[in-house]
């Protein structure tokens, strides 16, 4: 053990999903840091282009553990989750653009979602954190209506007709995903907290490049494909009036 872990008594062990991804693995230091035994869940453990990064992390040789999880694979999360006070869900294919969109983006963020909270109730998990996103309130079509409510809050949702007219996937895997797994807390009396995080960037912790990051060195780049859906998304916007 290093000399602050001699120190540090251990506050707990809490498991994060999606361990390699860009927010995970900045979550992991933090936690880390903080004293934390984080068993972190990857597709592949044994990835060290994925997740070798983390055992670089201050403590985590100590009190960091690799183990497997699969968002698709029913009971794939028990072992990760068992013992485990808290559990942080940020696992979620971030991909926006899809040839299959159900399969690849919405079944593993709405079915994946329960499957871990599932995992987390036989666990007896203290609480759930779950990465939800803004994009789960901010798509409006509604705002136009007399005496529509133009703050965003726990009451708001994003339109799902609106994002299934215009294919906005990620936007509406996020928000079924998250409706899924308060009706699941709501059944099961799970201590559930979301988080809606809007554009995250900053340094990568990994080798590679977040997906937020990839998408601000091609706007440096001028990638006319990119630049050309988020002028669509602008003026979807402003036809809708969403501020954005
Ligand atoms: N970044 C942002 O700006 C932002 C904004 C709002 C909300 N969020 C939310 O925050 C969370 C983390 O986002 P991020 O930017 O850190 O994403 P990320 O870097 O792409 O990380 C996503 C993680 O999910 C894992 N994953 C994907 N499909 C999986 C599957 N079928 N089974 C198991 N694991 C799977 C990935 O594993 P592999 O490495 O094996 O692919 C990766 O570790 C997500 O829920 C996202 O919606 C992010």
């Amino acid at each position: 053990m290093g000399s602050s872990d001699q120190t540090q008594q251990c506050k707990g062990t809490v498991c994060v999903t999606g361990a390699s991804g860009f927010l995970a693995s900045w979550l992991i230091k933090h936690l880390l840091d903080d004293g934390y035994h984080v068993r972190g869940a990857v597709r592949d453990p044994e990835n060290h282009e994925k997740a070798g990064h983390l055992w670089a992390l201050p403590g985590a040789s100590e009190r960091l553990e690799l183990v497997k999880g699969e968002l698709l694979t029913e009971g794939s999360y028990d072992a990760a989750v068992a013992g485990c006070d808290g559990v942080f869900h940020a696992a979620t294919a971030m991909d926006f653009v899809k040839s299959d969109p159900k399969t690849e983006m919405l079944d593993p963020a709405i079915l994946g979602t329960v499957n871990v909270l599932r995992s987390c109730v036989k666990a007896k998990v203290k609480r759930v954190v779950l990465t939800s996103s803004s994009a789960a309130v901010r798509y409006r079509d509604d705002l136009e209506q007399p005496g529509a409510k133009s703050d965003l809050d726990e009451s708001v949702w994003s339109s799902i007709p609106f994002c299934t007219k215009y294919q906005l996937w990620y936007s509406l895997a996020k928000i079924l995903a998250e409706q899924e797994a308060w009706k699941f807390a709501f059944l099961h009396s799970l201590d559930l907290v979301t988080v809606m995080p809007s554009y995250v960037v900053g340094p990568c912790l990994s080798p590679q490049l977040s997906k937020t990051a990839k998408d601000v060195v091609n706007l440096l780049n001028g990638n006319s494909s990119l630049i050309f859906s988020l002028r669509i998304m602008f003026c979807i916007s402003r036809i809708f009036s969403l501020g954005m």
